[in-house]
């Protein structure tokens, strides 16, 4: 506590002030920290807790009365605390909703890129089958270059698209084929008329679809593969299907893949679980487009990482052995 007693000068005001405030703060916490270490709270032997805990505690102060309100409190914030749990539990165990299996995709594992041939089929299943209901405004033309397609096959998908520009020199809007900075196009005008178009339900935008489900393309895979006819009691109105996997059961989606919808540039056989697998991989592109640089990045960081680990292993013994090998004797001053 020495600061405290030193006077303050007044000229400096109150930057001054805080300063040695500050000091007198850092002397007393010294202090607490020395009481602690005198009365043997920082050392770590066998009776630590049960001893010093008792010796600080003010509990054998209260009174009876006071005791047994805390305990009862105590008691009934620890019961309604289990009984939420064991709701929560049991409210989850009572949904009717099937989680998707687990799939060995190619792009699983730390090192493991994307499958660029099944994301490039998958394109081709988003082209011709759910670009029909679905948008995927996040996505550009461009993007694909490099990814599932070359610059000059980009180009052409998407010149196939009319976009709506202007206004021009008139001042009217015209159509023009798309560009590779354009995004792929949407199906609807708007929210409503998608709506319209699908008895009240709305097809959400596909480009994030992968991040924004419990189970990502797992549960892509599991919705677009899993439709059945619906268990004997649920009751589905008009134009819902149902799938184990779509919380609740009744989807206003009808099954979009059969075998044979359509026919893979490549020759691969179209069956529906291989296009639901190639929609599944595309899907995760779009959702995780940096997916490739990540896990580079991720090689590069273990490799340097392995190397700083060894030099700084090295220069912390080499810096250390001085002191480590030491030895410390007593050497009598001779009379
Ligand atoms: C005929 C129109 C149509 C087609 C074609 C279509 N969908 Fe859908 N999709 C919908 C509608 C409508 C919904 C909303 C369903 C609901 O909310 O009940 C939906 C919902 C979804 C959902 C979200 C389910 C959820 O958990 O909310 C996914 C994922 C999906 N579709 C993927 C696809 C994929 C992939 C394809 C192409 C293979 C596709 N859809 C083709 C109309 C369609």
């Amino acid at each position: 506590m020495l600061i405290k007693s030193a006077r303050i000068p007044k000229v400096g005001g109150y930057l001054v002030q805080q300063f040695a405030a500050y000091l007198i703060q850092v002397n007393m916490a010294a202090s607490v920290g020395r009481i602690c270490a005198g009365a043997g709270l920082l050392k770590t032997t066998g009776s630590f807790t049960v001893n010093q805990v008792s010796s600080y505690s003010t509990a054998r102060e209260w009174t009876k009365g006071r005791k047994a309100l805390l305990t009862t409190i105590g008691a009934l914030a620890g019961g309604a605390g289990a009984l939420a749990f064991t709701l929560d539990r049991s409210v989850r165990a009572s949904d009717l909703e099937l989680h998707p299996p687990k799939n060995p995709w190619n792009h699983h594992g730390w090192f493991s890129s994307i499958d660029h041939l099944s994301a490039r089929r998958g394109y081709e299943v988003y082209k011709q089958v759910c670009a029909a209901c679905h948008s995927m405004r996040f996505i550009a033309y461009r993007n694909l270059i490099g990814v599932t397609h070359t610059e000059e096959e980009a180009k052409l998908e998407a010149e196939e698209t009319q976009v709506t520009d202007g206004p021009d020199d008139a001042g009217n809007m015209f159509q023009r084929p798309g560009k590779l900075s354009d995004y792929f196009p949407n199906p609807y005008a708007n929210e409503e008329a998608a709506r319209a178009a699908n008895n009240g339900a709305f097809p959400p935008d596909l480009s994030y679809i992968v991040s924004a489900r419990h189970g990502g393309e797992d549960y892509i895979f599991a919705l677009l593969t899993g439709y059945c006819d619906a268990p004997a009691g649920i009751v589905l109105r008009e134009g819902q299907y149902y799938n184990p996997y779509f919380p609740g059961g009744a989807i206003s989606m009808a099954q979009a893949l059969y075998n044979e919808v359509l026919e893979y540039e490549d020759g691969t056989p179209a069956t529906a679980s291989q296009m639901a697998k190639d929609i599944g991989t595309f899907l995760k592109w779009t959702s995780e487009p940096e997916h490739d640089d990540r896990k580079k990045m991720l090689i590069k960081a273990l490799g340097m990482f392995t190397i700083m680990a060894v030099i700084s292993y090295y220069l912390k013994r080499h810096k250390w052995t001085n002191l480590k090998s030491r030895k410390i004797q007593l050497a009598p001053k001779k009379k």
